[in-house]
């Protein structure tokens, strides 16, 4: 049984059974649907790639206690939509200890949930499979039968699973740095091709055609590639517009590899080369960049190292004349919030804003502290908008984000995207030497 499987159960509650279940696919248009995406705790847990499937996770059923309905094999609807594993390859192929048709799902459930004491079920997120299971939960109460016994808890096992995709294994780790690698050549790449008058779709498109290139499914999220004013836009995403000469362009973009995201960003000069005004701020970015990965180490908290970031920036923002008086009173004020108004980072893992609570406890009252096999994005940034008559003229329409992803080890941590620099003279060099060719 899979290693996810087993930590699983060793976590549920005696007499449970829980009933994870696979995405559906998602019609884009007509008869068209977006390209299959699983759901990431069904992965996590089954390494099953295939829509519509329902895992059954059943420890006290020690003949099976891990059942997997799947779509059933069917050469009419293979040949028009792909190869299905069928119930013979869920058994053979990914460890189900019994694999059914999903076709006897709803039939099967008395039996599979009577005689449980819990039930773990997200209720919510699958309309169709909500319903299926209360009409099971009220007819056995409107029946009364002295046969039927449904579970009388419903846990939602979100929260557990979360708190174990928190924790990276060693092999995890393994797939994030391959994602991680993918996406840091696709950032060179994009320093070495980018020249003013190109369009912003048309570095997005030679960066993801890289990714694929590289073995990774695609991007790990949409890219946002903005060049000049767009990178003052959080989620810039229309990635349509020209890129000019003098301008700075913000690439934010990351590979899925294996289900594991990557997220990085990087800020260059179109034509290879910071203005004086674009360097003041991008050093500014950077320096407090590379001392929140510092503390994203062991004993500190989510919370401490966003407040880290805070000080850090605002202190910052004083140096370039963006704000004016005390730190103390700026930050209390949260001044900050017009030139950074989003987190330090979050999370990284199967979504590219992971799973986990950044929280020990239900009421967020205490942050979360680091720990060994945490990985974690260290993204500041300092937005001036072009429409901002207070900020000094040189700097409106500068937009600078700097990205890397960060494992959390026992003694220090490990920049899984150090591979891409971020260095402003090092950057300039290798767009440079690429113009030069
Ligand atoms: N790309 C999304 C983020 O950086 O959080
Ligand atoms: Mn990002
Ligand atoms: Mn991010």
């Amino acid at each position: 049984m899979r290693e996810q499987l087993k930590r699983f159960i060793e976590q549920m509650e005696e007499n449970s059974v829980a009933i994870i279940p696979a995405a559906h696919e998602v019609t884009r248009s007509y008869d068209t649907e977006f390209k299959f995406r699983q759901d990431s705790d069904f992965w996590y847990l089954t390494g099953f790639p295939e829509p519509d499937a329902i895992a059954i996770i059943d420890p006290n059923n020690k003949r099976s206690p891990y059942t997997l309905y799947v779509r059933p094999r069917d050469p009419l609807m293979e040949t028009w939509f792909g190869r299905r594993e069928g119930v013979e390859g869920a058994v053979k192929n990914y460890g189900a200890d019994t694999a059914l048709s999903v076709e006897r799902f709803v039939s099967d459930l008395p039996k599979l949930l009577n005689g449980r004491d819990h039930l773990y079920y997200r209720f919510a997120v699958d309309r169709e499979l909500d319903h299926q299971i209360l009409k099971y939960l009220t007819e056995q109460r409107v029946r009364r039968l002295k046969t039927a016994y449904p579970p009388h808890t419903i846990i939602d096992p979100t929260p557990m699973i979360g708190e174990m995709r928190l924790h990276k294994s060693p092999e995890e780790v393994e797939l994030m740095q391959i994602s991680a690698n993918i996406a840091a050549e696709a950032h060179i790449l994009a320093m070495k091709k980018v020249r003013p008058g190109m369009n912003e779709g048309q570095v997005e498109a030679l960066m993801e055609a890289y990714m694929k290139d590289r073995g990774a499914s695609g991007v790990a999220y949409n890219s946002i590639v903005g060049g000049g004013d767009n990178a003052t836009i959080l989620h810039y995403v229309e990635n349509n517009m020209p890129l000019k000469d003098g301008d700075l362009l913000l690439i934010d973009a990351g590979a899925e590899y294996k289900g594991y995201a990557s997220d990085i960003t990087r800020t260059f000069p179109v034509n290879g080369k910071f203005t004086a005004a674009q360097r003041e701020v991008y050093d500014v970015v950077l320096d407090v960049q590379k001392k929140c990965i510092e503390f994203t180490v062991v004993g500190n908290t989510h919370a401490q190292r966003q407040e880290y970031s805070i000080e850090l920036l605002t202190e910052g923002m004083k140096k370039l004349g963006l704000l004016k008086g005390k730190t103390k009173d700026l930050i209390k004020k949260k001044a900050y919030l017009k030139y950074y108004m989003h987190g330090v980072g979050h999370w990284l893992g199967l979504d590219v804003h992971d799973a986990g609570r950044y929280y020990v406890d239900q009421q967020a009252k205490h942050s979360k502290p680091y720990a060994p096999g945490m990985v974690l994005t260290v993204e500041p940034g300092i937005y001036v908008s072009p429409d901002d008559k207070a900020a000094p003229a040189k700097y409106r329409g500068i937009g600078i984000r700097i990205e890397d992803d960060v494992l959390v080890t026992e003694d220090g941590n490990r920049n899984l995207t150090a591979k891409v620099t971020k260095e402003a003279d090092e950057i300039e060099a290798i767009m440079q030497k690429a113009s030069r060719k």
